[in-house]
């Protein structure tokens, strides 16, 4: 695998293959007082972000250090983008600098894939890309740490009714999702208002329910997701105050989950609004385990890309 532009560069070997390696990532690391790794060493590793981010920046950044990468962070803002340098120009720079991967975050759909044109050569050469996430598009490497933490919470994925909830329209985070949950054989039921759902959703492997009183017993997890208020230019229908009302997860929508079931949000939460504040802060919700798993699965993401599956780890 040269890139991970999208949970369709995987396949459920290779989905499963990067868990367990995530997982012995952390295993790796595990008690040692200095988290380094020589995994990396001599690689450089370059996020470029041209979207805020607190949780992808962060995690690929410390995922890179603890395997002794170089790690360089370039955002819109600091650099030459802010002059008009076009994103094709930036890239070409960047891969000219010596990156071995480009993680890309960009509000346009389809930005780390055309990155990924744009930098690799007829043979095959050029850095790795990883999409951390492209405007409503996909954010894979998100899924697959959400997978992860499912299949520590629930022990398999195989058979379990996964609700999606919220905002489909706008959000990245649930069509990689969608797309890996079902490939690792769960049953993906999407929970949405019909003005947040997007067209061309009859093709994805869910199915689609509006209630989502009537849905919470039968989940064996919930994925809630941030209304994307960036992306409204301004409104959206329902209010605000309906959505709440609808769709966000209660005190009282809680109790309608079984009690082992698992409660998922990939950050950042608007407590009050898709969650409740004591939901957030429940031993139900993962949000930090999912963090911490983010910083696993990147390595796994990492490793996979820029060395391959024949050396062992170190
Ligand atoms: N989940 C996620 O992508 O969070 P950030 O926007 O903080 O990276």
């Amino acid at each position: 695998m040269k890139h991970l532009l999208s949970i369709a560069d995987l396949t459920t070997d290779s989905a499963t293959e990067l868990l367990d390696e995530a997982e012995r990532f952390e295993q790796a690391l595990l008690g040692r007082e200095v988290r380094k790794l020589p995994t990396l060493r001599g690689r450089t590793v370059m996020t470029v972000f041209f979207e805020n981010s607190t949780r992808t920046r962060v995690s690929f950044e410390v995922a890179g250090k603890w395997m002794s990468a170089d790690v360089i962070n370039v955002s819109a803002s600091s650099s030459s983008v802010s002059k008009g340098e076009s994103l094709r120009d930036t890239a070409l720079t960047l891969h000219a600098a010596g990156a071995d991967a480009l993680i890309v975050r960009h509000p346009a759909s389809g930005a780390a894939h055309r990155i990924a044109d744009w930098t690799t050569d007829a043979d095959g050469n050029g850095p790795s890309v990883i999409n951390a996430g492209d405007g409503t598009h996909e954010h894979p490497t998100q899924a697959l740490l959400d997978a992860l933490t499912l299949r520590q919470r629930l022990g398999s994925l195989e058979g379990r009714r996964i609700g999606i909830v919220g905002d489909i329209l706008h959000s990245r985070v649930a069509r990689s999702n969608a797309l890996l949950l079902s490939m690792l054989g769960a049953e993906v039921v999407l929970v949405a208002p019909r003005t947040l759902l997007p067209v061309g959703v009859e093709t994805w492997p869910v199915t689609v329910a509006h209630s989502l009183d009537a849905e919470l017993p039968g989940l064996d997890a919930v994925l809630m997701l941030r209304v994307q208020a960036e992306r409204m230019n301004g409104g959206f229908f329902p209010s605000a105050r309906e959505y709440s009302i609808g769709y966000g997860l209660s005190e009282r929508r809680l109790r309608l989950l079984s009690d082992d079931a698992v409660v998922l949000h990939p950050g950042p939460m608007l407590r009050g609004m898709e969650i409740a504040s004591a939901v957030a802060d429940a031993p139900q919700t993962a949000v930090l385990q999912q963090v911490t798993n983010g910083v696993h699965v990147r390595m796994a993401v990492l490793f996979r890309l820029l060395v391959g599956t024949e050396e062992a780890l170190a």
